[in-house]
């Protein structure tokens, strides 16, 4: 099992392919697998490397706070322990903050960046403290409400029963505290418009045209922001575009490294 140890807890990755390496974050509540169509079939030219979050699938939590900034870290001890001095960097949702946090920690580490079904604005007021009751009910009355609440809005209607199902499986399966921590953690988040802003590299942003958690106009901010970026909207996707239209995503990763 691939595993490496920060300061003694296990940090679970998976790795597929060969070529450019792509370090890829999950969003929130999920685990790598929720990459499993990328893993299963890894686009051409690319080295996928796609860690658990702390906490979450076969990652162990770590005290405190889950911040973007520390998962960031987690994901840069990961390149320092493959060898890896720069990779292209790139997330779903919370992921998508987690890349833009490992961008502002360590840019020369960042080739490019692939930004999918995420936004680089911080939460309002109101939204820190819909976080924070998100944090207080998961941990006393475990995810099924937050579950239940999130799954209308992450796949469009159309998405396939067996997709719907497994996501759902996902999510219910995440510990309390992880998911707890993480939502603490996404309140806390910075505005992500100095980094993008100053951002050189290759970099594709991608949205499902039905996502009601980060829309469109979210992912057309992030490409207004970063030069030179790329705009994909997908057809019949919502907020898990990489799960509900794999197969479009896989030439837009392969374009993506080609600009290395
Ligand atoms: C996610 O999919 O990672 C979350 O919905 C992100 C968020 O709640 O901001």
């Amino acid at each position: 099992m691939p595993t490496i140890s920060l300061q003694g807890r296990p940090y679970f990755y998976q790795e597929r392919g060969t070529g450019e390496p792509l370090l890829l974050f999950h969003g929130f509540p999920f685990t790598g697998d929720s990459f499993r169509p990328q893993l299963d079939a890894a686009p051409k030219g690319v080295r996928l490397i796609v860690p658990d979050h702390r906490g979450f699938g076969q990652s162990a939590l770590a005290p405190g706070v889950a911040t973007m900034e520390a998962m960031a870290e987690d994901g840069l001890a990961l390149l320092d322990a493959l060898k890896i001095s720069s990779a292209f960097v790139g997330g779903v949702s919370m992921g998508g903050y987690v890349a833009i946090a490992l961008t502002r920690l360590d840019p020369g580490r960042v080739r490019g960046l692939l930004l999918l079904d995420t936004q680089s604005l911080a939460d309002d007021e109101a939204g820190k403290a819909r976080r924070e009751a998100t944090a207080q009910d998961v941990a006393k009355n475990g995810v099924g409400a937050l579950v239940e609440g999130m799954l209308p809005k992450l796949m469009a209607p159309s998405v396939a029963p067996a997709v719907r199902a497994r996501v759902e499986k996902m999510m219910r399966a995440q510990s309390p505290q992880a998911v707890a921590a993480a939502s603490r953690g996404m309140a806390t988040r910075l505005d992500g418009k100095d980094i993008l802003s100053r951002f050189s590299g290759p970099c594709a942003i991608v949205v499902g045209v039905e996502d009601a958690i980060t829309p469109v106009e979210k992912a057309k901010v992030m490409h207004e922001l970063v030069a030179g970026s790329t705009l994909d909207v997908i057809a019949g996707a919502g907020h898990l575009a990489n799960l509900e239209q794999p197969q479009a995503l896989t030439p837009i990763i392969a374009r993506l490294v080609e600009r290395a």
